[in-house]
């Protein structure tokens, strides 16, 4: 007779729209990432978002909006995740260890999909922070680089140890045995620091404006023919990185109405 696996089962009950945590890195004490089982029905567009969450004490899921940053046809599912030390979600969530489980509910929506874009030659991926997430998904989309000759990805951090994640995302399609033919020379990574040296510094609407990112990369300024831009940051970033994609004769589109450039917050902030 064994009494303990009914008590165990009591004790951690059965989370709904339950997967179990794979892998957990992380990237700095702000920043982790982390991988979590695929539900078998889940089908999404590389850049949508899906709500993920836990248990909350009063034993009601406590979910929040999260991007998958894994591609579409991944097996897995990663998210890229903040650590807010009194945030609701993240203060726990930020302890997670592989074979625990997180709440996952299946229905992936977002803006961030190359659907919204009309066809152009040059795709812009421009983030802060998390605001990468979206675009680790689409940097691993085959799909991205059979649409577009060349893909910019412009990230943003304040120091050096929250490019990370990124870099060696980026430093790992070289190699990777699934697309990294497709992916070729076609990527153009651009990282940038604003509060630490860095080979590459300032902010993302400054790098656009003084015209700073066209004469590093030997390219031409953004237009409304050639052009086509995904952005993800916070309210203050969006707001001022969709004021220049205008300026430079881009117009906004959505899912139901495709154009040049697209937007998402890549979280909630102040004020909203
Ligand atoms: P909250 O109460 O949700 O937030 C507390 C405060 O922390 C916020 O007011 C804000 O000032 C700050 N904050 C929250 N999230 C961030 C962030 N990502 N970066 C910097 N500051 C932040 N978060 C991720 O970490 N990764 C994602 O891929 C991601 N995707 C999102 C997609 C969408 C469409 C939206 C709307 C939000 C996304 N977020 C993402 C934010 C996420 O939903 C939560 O806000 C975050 O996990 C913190 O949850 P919390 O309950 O701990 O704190
Ligand atoms: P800065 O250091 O000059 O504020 P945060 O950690 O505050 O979310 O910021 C992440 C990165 O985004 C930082 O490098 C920050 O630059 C930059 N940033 C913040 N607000 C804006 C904005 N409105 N436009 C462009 N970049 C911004």
């Amino acid at each position: 007779m064994n009494d303990a696996a009914p008590a165990a089962a009591a004790a951690k009950p059965h989370l709904p729209d339950a997967q179990t945590v794979t892998k957990v890195t992380h990237w700095t004490d702000r920043l982790f990432s982390f991988r979590v089982t695929r539900p078998r029905s889940l089908r999404f567009r590389s850049g949508e978002f899906v709500m993920i969450g836990l248990l909350g004490d009063n034993g009601k899921p406590l979910l929040r909006a999260y991007s998958i940053a894994s591609p579409s046809w991944d097996e897995e599912l990663e998210f890229y995740s903040i650590k807010v030390p009194d945030g609701p979600l993240t203060s726990r969530l930020q302890h997670i260890q592989p074979g625990d489980e997180i709440i996952l509910r299946p229905k992936p929506v977002g803006t961030l999909v190359l659907d919204a874009l009309l066809p152009g030659k040059r795709l812009w991926f421009l983030a802060t922070g998390t605001g990468i997430a979206p675009f680790a998904s689409l940097m691993r989309d085959p799909e991205t680089y059979e649409k577009y000759e060349q893909v910019i990805m412009m990230h943003t951090c304040r120091e050096v140890a929250e490019l990370e994640y990124g870099r060696q995302l980026v430093e790992s399609l070289k190699d990777d045995p699934l697309i990294g033919e497709v992916v070729g020379d076609k990527l153009v990574y651009y990282p940038t620091t604003t509060r630490e040296t860095f080979h590459h510094m300032g902010r993302v609407t400054d790098n656009l404006s003084s015209g700073k990112v066209f004469a590093d990369l030997g390219i031409p300024p953004m237009d409304a023919e050639h052009d086509r831009a995904m952005v993800c940051g916070s309210l203050a970033f969006n707001v001022d990185v969709k004021a220049i994609l205008e300026g430079f004769g881009l117009t906004e589109g959505a899912n139901s109405d495709p154009q040049q450039f697209v937007v998402e917050k890549a979280f909630v902030g102040d004020g909203i």
